[in-house]
């Protein structure tokens, strides 16, 4: 077990802010508190946050309404403004990595690299080939200000900013494991995003996030039938399987037969877009195989989804709940709200799971 205190997860998403706070103990790990509220659409754009008032106001009040006392935080960037890239780099110290990333840095990344923050992680070293595998990750620092910047807006105090689809590998790694000569993709379907992370070995191999998420589906409803973006949200959240609450259009033969067919559809290309990452993956990498998709976040409710996915990659398709190896204190987590909306926390827990006194953030 890490040092140091918990820091509380805070997931500023498109769609949703979740706030998620565990406890470590020496009997395993428990959901402690659990705070969400939507987002107004247009709130949050291409991961740039366009109304900071809405956010900040949001934060304050969850943590005051869900009486969450612990300031210290972990907040991750997503989307555009992050670059993730497995690069090969001759052999060198670590004092000398540390002196070498900067120009290492500037060949991969399509930023001015005195705009980006950079770090890396040392995947493997070939000393045979006098090389070393280097998962190199660089964020905007205008990005990462801003976020930062509303969260202390909120009183709240950010320690750790991390990236959204190694949260959800941390958390799957701590939850299930990731088995030896095993390639898995981690998908986090959302509202505007979906990241994929292909692990192999429980090494990140690839990552890459995908312009679309839940909105195509509402958007394209609306479009075809001319219904408010809320209506359209609730005829969608009716056709998910077993894993989503569902809402009020859950019954069988409340949702339009049209509407089946435009969610079927969209589906389809969403499968097909995800399908182009693993193929591309495939190409490059030179690993011959997915074992296993795991697929969460709000989107991945979506059964119709999952079953296009699983068509189009021809492998299996397993839902990641996030808090599936967690114990829930009954007294403090809302129960109808943990059940509703457990698939959009993959994010939210991962942060949780971070410290204060981490040697590296
Ligand atoms: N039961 C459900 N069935 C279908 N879709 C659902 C369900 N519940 C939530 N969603 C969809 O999931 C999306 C929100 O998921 P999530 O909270 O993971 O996204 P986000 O983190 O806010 O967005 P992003 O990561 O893309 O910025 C929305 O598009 C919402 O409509
Ligand atoms: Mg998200």
């Amino acid at each position: 077990m890490a040092e140091g205190n918990n820091l509380v997860g805070v997931d500023i998403g498109s769609s949703s802010i979740k706030v998620c706070q565990v406890k470590e103990t020496r009997k395993g790990r428990s959901l402690h508190k659990l705070a969400f509220a939507p987002l107004p659409p247009q709130t949050i754009v291409d991961g740039h946050i366009m109304n900071a008032g809405v956010v900040t106001e949001t934060l304050s009040r969850l943590f005051a309404d869900n009486q969450i006392k612990q300031r210290n935080v972990a907040i991750s960037v997503s989307g555009q403004s992050v670059i993730i890239r497995k690069i090969t780099v001759p052999m060198m110290t670590p004092a000398e990595l540390d002196e070498q990333i900067q120009w290492e840095a500037e060949q991969h990344i399509p930023f001015d690299i005195k705009d980006v923050q950079i770090d890396y992680e040392v995947l493997k070293r070939q000393p045979e080939r006098g090389q070393m595998d280097l998962l190199l990750v660089a964020a905007k620092r205008d990005e990462i200000n801003d976020y930062a910047q509303f969260v202390r807006e909120a009183k709240l105090k950010p320690i750790v900013v991390d990236i959204d689809a190694f949260t959800v590998q941390n958390l799957f790694e701590v939850s299930r494991g990731f088995p030896t000569d095993q390639t898995a993709a981690l998908l986090n379907l959302g509202a505007s995003l979906s990241s994929l992370n292909i692990v192999t070995s429980g090494v990140s191999a690839f990552t890459r996030d995908i312009a679309s998420g839940g909105n195509v589906i509402t958007e394209e409803i609306q479009r075809q039938t001319g219904v408010s973006f809320e209506q359209a949200e609730a005829y969608k959240c009716g056709e998910s399987g077993e894993e989503g609450d569902g809402g009020p259009f859950r019954q069988a033969g409340m949702v339009p037969q049209q509407v089946h067919e435009i969610i079927e559809g969209v589906c389809d290309t969403i499968a097909a877009e995800i399908q182009r990452s693993l193929d591309f993956f495939m190409a490059t990498s030179g690993e011959n195989e997915i074992h296993r998709i795991f697929v969460t976040g709000g989107t991945a409710n979506l059964t119709t989804l999952r079953n296009a996915i699983q068509r189009r990659a021809k492998t299996a398709v397993e839902f990641f709940n996030p808090v599936e190896r967690l114990t829930i204190e009954t007294r403090t987590v809302p129960e109808a709200l943990l059940r509703e909306r457990h698939a959009q926390l993959a994010v939210s827990v991962g942060l949780s799971l971070r410290k204060d006194k981490e040697k590296r953030a």
